[in-house]
């Protein structure tokens, strides 16, 4: 085994080498605090590696992506949302029977218990859906509180299953609509989209370019590896809390702007730079300004220094599924620009900020109807295997620990209580 040494106040430490199927390489620094008494420093954990995980595997440098080794343009173009979710949780792509089976569980299991649907009326109309999901997300646990040891598969069902009618039901809320119950004859993604768009007063046919789109949407998001939400799932998952209090963490941390909810912020720069005349130019110079606090949305990423290979099929997918709508959005043409420019600019090239995965994601949302404040939880639907698959793998592991990073205190030393007299 090769090893890596560390030189600290003239000794040396010899410190083991890991390395990933495809030649990761990692110092495993387990043991350096108990043997050196010192610790690393990593402000946003950028060099450090907190699990080994066989889940996806991400080069940022060369755009590759691939869920349990197959690559993400195979899957965007030929599977669906459920049959990858499948492949993410157990690692192999399913037979027919499996698969079958599980479509089957994930119909039968789509209804929420009746009394959660009060749960709905509690919230404020302007409540952002992304706060009624995390809650009820959360509250499942209370309808489901068994041990993890017995109910852990059936939980996973329960959650893939509720959350997608959780989802359009803090829609239907949103636009003060009564909600739409699942339908049993439809798919997983048309089945959403019933329950988002139908209406008690007329009939709803599903549009399957929607429920294509949809599908490629959910696969592109479905996994990440270490990312601000699944780590958290993970970090949550490591103090044994349940598997909803952990899924509901990462829908929180995916709640943020430079996180998941980058998609909605998108669209609402889009959409500021519409309603300010279009002129692109300007907000590109704003984003170099760094007094000016603004970024560009939707570009740069903490991995991807290259090209983001789901960016690449959302864009193509953009075009057509538009194309196929009949959808002339002022926004695309906004965003081509600000993409065009920004990948010819100095600024942009020298520090590899290329559009991500949210610049694209929100101008499809768009197209299929979804409204701005609901991205996100698209993304959240879409991200939810890749959690589990997270927390799966981490229940499994019997070496994992409880997640406790360390610090370097830089507060004030020692000093003596000041009676409020004396201050
Ligand atoms: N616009 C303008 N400048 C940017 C942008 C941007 N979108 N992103 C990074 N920069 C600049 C930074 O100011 C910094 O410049 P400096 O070196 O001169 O100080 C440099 O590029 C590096 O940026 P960091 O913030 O250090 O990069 P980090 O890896 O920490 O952040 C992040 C990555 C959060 C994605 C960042 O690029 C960003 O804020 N992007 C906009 C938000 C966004 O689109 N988030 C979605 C991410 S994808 C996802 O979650 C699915």
């Amino acid at each position: 085994m090769s090893t890596a040494s560390v030189t600290l106040n003239g000794k040396v430490y010899e410190l083991p080498v890991v390395r990933g199927v495809e030649n990761d390489i990692a110092i495993d620094i387990t043991k350096l605090l108990s043997e050196s008494g010192a610790i690393t420093l990593d402000p946003g954990f950028n060099s450090t590696g907190a699990c080994q995980s066989g889940v996806t595997y991400i080069d940022g440098g060369k755009g590759i992506l691939r869920y349990r080794g197959y690559p993400i343009e195979q899957l965007a173009e030929k599977s669906d949302f459920v049959e990858t979710a499948w492949l993410l949780l157990y690692g192999e792509l399913p037979n027919a029977e499996q698969l079958k089976q599980f479509r089957g569980q994930l119909t039968y299991h789509s209804m929420i218990h009746e009394d959660m649907k009060k749960f709905f009326e509690g919230f404020p109309p302007s409540a952002h859906p992304m706060a009624i999901l995390s809650a009820m997300v959360s509250s499942l646990s209370t309808y489901y509180p068994g041990s993890e040891d017995d109910q852990s598969d059936a939980n996973i069902v329960r959650l893939l299953a509720k959350v997608r009618t959780i989802a359009a039901y803090a829609f239907k809320k949103s636009i003060g609509q009564p909600t739409i119950y699942p339908r049993n004859d439809l798919s997983y993604c048309a089945n959403f989209l019933h329950m988002m768009f139908a209406v008690p007063t007329e009939a709803y046919a599903v549009n399957p370019v929607l429920v294509k789109a949809l599908n490629m949407l959910l696969i592109l998001h479905a996994d990440h590896e270490q990312n601000c939400s699944t780590s958290t799932v993970r970090i949550v998952a490591s103090s044994r809390a349940n598997i909803f209090a952990s899924i509901s963490a990462g829908i929180s941390a995916l709640w943020g702007p430079l996180h998941g909810g980058a998609n909605q912020a998108v669209l609402e720069m889009l959409q500021t730079i519409h309603d300010d005349g279009g002129d692109y130019r300007k907000y590109v110079a704003m984003a170099k300004d760094k007094n000016s606090g603004f970024r560009l949305m939707g570009f740069g990423h903490r991995v991807y220094k290259n090209f983001d290979p789901r960016a690449t099929i959302l864009r193509k997918m953009a075009g057509e599924v538009l194309n196929e709508l009949g959808v002339d959005d002022p926004l695309l043409e906004i965003a081509s620009n600000l993409e065009k420019i920004a990948l010819e600019d100095d600024y942009f090239v020298q520090r590899k900020l290329y559009p991500n995965v949210d610049f694209y994601s929100g101008i499809l949302y768009r197209a299929m109807g979804i409204p701005t404040n609901m991205f996100t939880v698209m993304f959240a639907l879409g991200r939810l295997p890749g959690w589990l698959a997270h927390w799966r793998e981490q229940q499994s592991d019997e070496s994992s620990r409880i997640y406790r990073p360390r610090q370097v205190y830089t507060g004030a030393t020692e000093r003596n209580y000041v009676p409020l007299a004396d201050r």
